[in-house]
């Protein structure tokens, strides 16, 4: 049995009301996901069904039930509401992993406030750019996060609370610092969960801008609706045994500190009742495999430098695991390369079917539609329901002449478009032109309607799947004492399809020697997160510049890929 339905029949007879029905929206005492992802599956009848298969970086191993998601929800959810906190205060998640930060992500959205999830790798200026935009009042962590936190303290008047799940009674808690052991808690059996409203918002992700900071990507509950039916649809899991079917066991790999860990990773599979499993441990090959091969994973949703990885540790491996309960692969991030689909088809015995989206888009956008036949390299199409095409660069009209590169456009009203960011109402409107959302992407079109990503249509670096933004990599560097300019650009490589490369010049006294190259890197380090730092420092006398002065990243990006860069003259003239 599966959910799959022939692409064009879905697409003849598609209203975002099919998902609406299913989950019985309109009749719902409440529109909260934190209620529909463990206090509706329990009411189904499945409150003893697993929901959560976690494993340590140790091997520790924990099991947890709707019933006891929907528990420890609850009881964090009240715990917070006894801390003073209101519906749409915001609360960041900062920690692995972890169950707890599974179980906070529903309670926040259970007592109506806002959760902005953040990943657990980022340092302390990261956190405290993005806790200061939102004026995050309570952050919930671990006790080997906590350090970070106390840096920025002094600086982060708005936040009131930092809750340890982890506190182990050995140092004494510091200023703002509260305990909360979930284990240690009597479950709260009844709660009443905040009746937030379809538009009422959910979830803040940051992620990265060209220029300035980071920007808030606001999400409402409504979100939920194309997040179920995606998952449904395209990651094609099955909601219970009817039919004989066995039970799906879903593994998405992402971190909930980013969009797919939450939308695909807590959302879309929990509202279906699905058994999740979570692997808080860093990747190798071996772990992963041997991760899928005890839990007899069915369903896998991944990234393609993850699959890049796999791809270089070779087929040798994957035979000594038995990997036979995979049925469905799907992936998300970068561009996947047409030879790991037809890799993954030979060594699996199953193709990763590309998705594509973005935090704004909260749901997947464009994709290899189960069923569909695969184009090995391409995106495949919009999901139903989604209007999708390639606009021209300056006139934003929809290109008509298969083949074309421009622009990825799509039309506002899916439900779980971004519904601004945060506390920046002006970026928010620059992303629209002519009626059309522009998620940044270049694409083409080819005769038969899928799309085939080009390149990104701004100067970001998506490295493993982590955009970057060259203005922050660039600002941490200026403030070297050793650096007089800076310029940021990507280069190629292997597994992370690209990396961050640094072009410096040194203020007069400054030679380019190892030893500083070193020290700016070692400076840097603490202001960034380490996705962000670059591989490479290259020391130069000069940047090329346009006429006005602004440094010309296109042309070193160039460079660094071996394109042909053409007439610069036009380039220098450029604002
Ligand atoms: C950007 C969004 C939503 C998942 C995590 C990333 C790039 C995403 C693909 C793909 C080529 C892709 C785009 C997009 N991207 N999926 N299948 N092929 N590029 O979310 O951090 O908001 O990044 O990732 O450039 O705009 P994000």
């Amino acid at each position: 049995m599966t959910n799959i339905g022939s692409y064009e029949e879905r697409l003849k007879n598609f209203s975002w009301s099919i998902a609406e029905k299913e989950l019985g929206y309109s009749d719902a005492k409440t529109k909260n996901i934190g209620w529909y992802c463990s206090d509706r599956i329990c009411d189904m009848g499945k409150a003893e069904k697993t929901a959560l298969i976690w494993e340590g970086h140790d091997g520790t191993e924990k099991r947890y039930s709707f019933n006891d998601l929907r528990l420890a929800s609850n009881t964090i959810g009240k715990f917070l509401k006894n801390l003073g906190l209101k519906n749409e205060d915001r609360v960041c998640l900062f920690m692995d992993k972890i169950p707890e930060l599974y179980f906070s992500f529903l309670g926040v959205l259970k007592i109506g406030a806002i959760v902005q999830p953040l990943f657990s790798a980022f340092g302390d200026e990261s956190l405290h750019v993005r806790l200061e935009n939102a004026e995050t009042s309570v952050i919930i962590t671990q006790r080997k996060h906590v350090s970070k936190v106390r840096r920025i303290l002094e600086k982060s008047p708005y936040l009131k609370h930092i809750v340890i799940v982890d506190y182990d009674g050995k140092h004494p808690l510091r200023e703002r610092e509260i305990a909360f052991n979930l284990e240690e808690t009597v479950p709260v059996e009844e709660f009443e969960i905040f009746p937030t409203k379809a538009e009422s918002p959910s979830v803040l992700h940051y992620t990265s801008g060209t220029t300035g900071q980071p920007k808030g990507v606001k999400h409402v509950h409504y979100s939920l609706i194309s997040q179920y039916l995606t998952t449904k649809w395209v990651l094609d899991l099955i909601e219970d045994s009817l039919l004989g079917q066995e039970e799906d066991i879903y593994w998405c790999t992402a971190d909930p500190g980013w969009v797919t860990g939450t939308s695909y990773g807590i959302i879309g599979p929990w509202s279906m009742g699905i058994t999740q499993c979570v692997l808080d441990k860093g990747f190798s090959a071996e772990n992963w495999y041997q991760f899928i091969e005890k839990y007899n994973i069915t369903v896998w949703y991944s990234a393609p430098t993850a699959i890049r990885s796999l791809m270089k540790a070779g087929d040798e491996i994957v035979r000594k695991f038995n990997l036979s309960s995979l049925r469905h692969l799907a992936s998300v991030g970068e561009p996947l390369n047409a030879e790991a689909v037809i890799w993954s088809e030979k060594i699996y015995g199953l193709p990763f079917l590309d998705t594509y989206w973005q935090t704004e888009t909260g749901s997947i956008m464009i994709t290899n539609f189960p069923g569909m036949p695969i184009r090995p390299g391409s995106m495949g199409k919009p999901f139903p329901g989604i209007v999708g095409t390639v606009v021209d660069t300056k006139t934003y009209e929809p290109i008509t002449t298969p083949g074309t590169i421009g622009l990825i456009a799509f039309k506002p009203g899916w439900p779980a478009m971004m519904r601004s960011y945060w506390n920046n109402e002006e970026t928010y409107q620059s992303k629209f032109k002519n009626g059309w959302y522009i998620p940044g992407d270049r694409a083409r079109l080819d005769d038969e309607g899928y799309f085939w990503f080009v390149g990104r249509d701004d100067d970001i670096i998506n490295t493993a799947g982590h955009l970057v933004s060259p203005f922050e990599v660039e600002s941490a560097l200026l403030e070297a004492e050793q650096v007089a300019e800076s310029a940021v650009v990507s280069k190629p490589d292997e597994i992370n399809m690209e990396v961050v490369k640094a072009f410096v010049t040194l203020k007069p006294g400054f030679e380019p020697t190892p030893d500083n190259e070193l020290t700016i890197m070692n400076f840097i380090r603490k202001k960034l997160s380490p996705l962000a730092m670059p591989q490479e420092i290259e020391f130069v006398k000069t940047l090329p510049k346009t006429r006005s002065g602004k440094i010309m990243r296109r042309l070193l990006h160039a460079r660094e890929w071996g394109e042909d860069i053409g007439d610069t003259s036009t380039l220098e003239d450029e604002e």
